[in-house]
């Protein structure tokens, strides 16, 4: 097939919607409600906030708007792209971000099924567990049960290859349409709940309340890598969905759509925690099981506390399973633009990256540590802090230095829509994000 036939043939999202659901349907998903109330706990709470929301503003709209701009030009995945744009070096920013999806994926993949345990929980002695005070006691139980913990991991990542293996509008589109409405509202329902505990003002005092005294270089690298992680960016992750645009969507107000739906997620998962964190006296900085162990005390202090739970857990699980249908899409689009078929695709990638996982599902229970770190931190930190950061740099510099006149004319549809943040975005492109990321890096980057 020639380039252009094969252009032709590109799968498209059916609609703009669609786009902007499947891409908030990416950057919605465990970063928003599992790893932003934790690294806020660990690295200084309502201070901690607000660097991280003029981060996502800054750097993360602009890096988001570049990668759309990549992919939609090039039609193709992430190394593809650069490959077809500019060529040279410059297809190894891809190569990084196919490694980056690939070790994310992992570990995420770890995370994905403790929801699915938790949805199958929440009606069988959970919840007496969680009234009794043991929601922490049953959730280390629970963690350091490996072969449980892996059979988990393993049914999260068939059904993550299931979706990817039906392509992206059968697959991907149809289940984001219907379900991030849902989650949104059951998380306000859990905000009211657990702002009206008996101590909870300690708790908002904590998440509203900046004490700059908190922040340290490592919070500005923290709230660097929750950014991109939160938002999917750095990797070629927004290329990959970038490349099923068509030519009339408008790019820079999906852009910013993706960045305030996924923006509030993540606010509205902290106000429905930190409440209760301090109202059951649990240590704000705990680590990765903070929203396994507080959540499900609040449920069981609400009526009907197995069905809240349940729901929660399930939409918890939709979350995370959209996007890590965007990992493996990364990931599989780059050998499927290679010539394999999807189906081949989808599973061989897919059951690399769970045998990946599993020193992550074992990192409590005596896998080996990465010079002194557990195993799934290790590749938690290395991607989220490192590999992504660095893949924003080149990006951004990408769009800012070599590639300029080129994104000017696709971030405005050839000049036939106008967008006033272009001088700003090219600007921040150029210089802010590169230098910026690079001073966080030498300042605060601590192993
Ligand atoms: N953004 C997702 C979340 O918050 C995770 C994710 C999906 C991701 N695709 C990505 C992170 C690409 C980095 C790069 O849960």
């Amino acid at each position: 097939m020639g380039k252009m036939a094969q252009e032709a043939h590109r799968e498209h999202w059916g609609s703009r919607i669609g786009f902007i659901l499947a891409a908030a349907g990416s950057a919605v998903g465990l970063g928003n409600i599992w790893r932003f109330p934790y690294i806020t706990g660990k690295y200084g709470g309502a201070a901690f906030v607000l660097v991280y929301l003029a981060l996502i503003f800054i750097v993360g709209f602009s890096v988001m708007l570049a990668e759309m701009a990549i992919g939609r030009k090039a039609q193709l995945n992430a190394v593809g792209s650069f490959q077809k744009l500019r060529g040279g070096a410059w297809p190894i920013v891809g190569w990084m971000g196919v490694l980056a999806g690939f070790m994310i994926l992992s570990f995420y993949g770890v995370i994905g099924g403790w929801t699915i345990k938790y949805f199958i929980w929440s009606f069988s002695g959970l919840m007496g567990d969680a009234a009794a005070g043991k929601a922490g006691d049953v959730f280390g139980a629970f963690v350091t049960n490996t072969p449980q913990v892996i059979m988990y991991q393993a049914i999260f990542m068939l059904i993550t290859i299931w979706v990817v293996y039906k392509g992206i509008g059968e697959g991907i589109e149809k289940y984001c349409k219907i379900l991030m409405p849902a989650l949104f509202v059951i998380l306000l329902i859990l905000i009211v709940r657990s702002v009206t505990l008996e101590g909870a003002g300690k708790g908002l005092e904590f998440y509203l309340k900046p004490d700059f005294s908190k922040l340290t270089g490592e919070s500005f690298a923290a709230a660097l890598g929750q950014a991109f992680f939160s938002l999917s960016l750095g990797m070629g992750c927004m290329i990959t969905y970038g490349s099923y645009v068509d030519k009339q969507t408008t790019l820079p107000g999906a852009a910013i759509q993706v960045c305030v739906i996924d923006t509030m997620v993540a606010i509205l998962a902290g106000l429905a925690i930190f409440p209760a964190v301090f109202a059951f006296g649990v240590d704000a900085g705990a680590g990765p099981g903070l929203t396994f162990v507080t959540l499900p005390s609040v449920f069981a202090k609400m009526a009907g506390s197995s069905i809240w739970s349940a729901l929660f857990f399930l939409l918890l699980f939709i979350a995370a399973l959209t996007s890590a249908i965007s990992l493996l899409e990364v990931v599989a689009a780059y050998v499927i633009d290679k010539g394999w078929a999807r189906p081949k695709a989808a599973v061989i990638m897919g059951l690399l990256i769970f045998a990946l996982g599993v020193p992550s599902a074992m990192s409590l229970t005596g896998a080996p540590k990465i010079a002194g770190k557990d195993f799934l931190d290790a590749m938690d930190f290395l991607s989220s802090n490192v590999l992504l950061p660095l893949g924003g740099v080149f990006i951004a510099l990408f769009v800012g230095w070599f590639w300029t006149a080129d994104a000017r004319r696709e971030v405005t549809n050839e000049g036939t829509h106008s967008f006033g943040m272009m001088e700003p975005w090219i600007w921040v492109c150029r210089v802010i994000a590169p230098l910026g990321i690079l001073y966080i890096f030498i300042t605060g980057l601590k192993w």
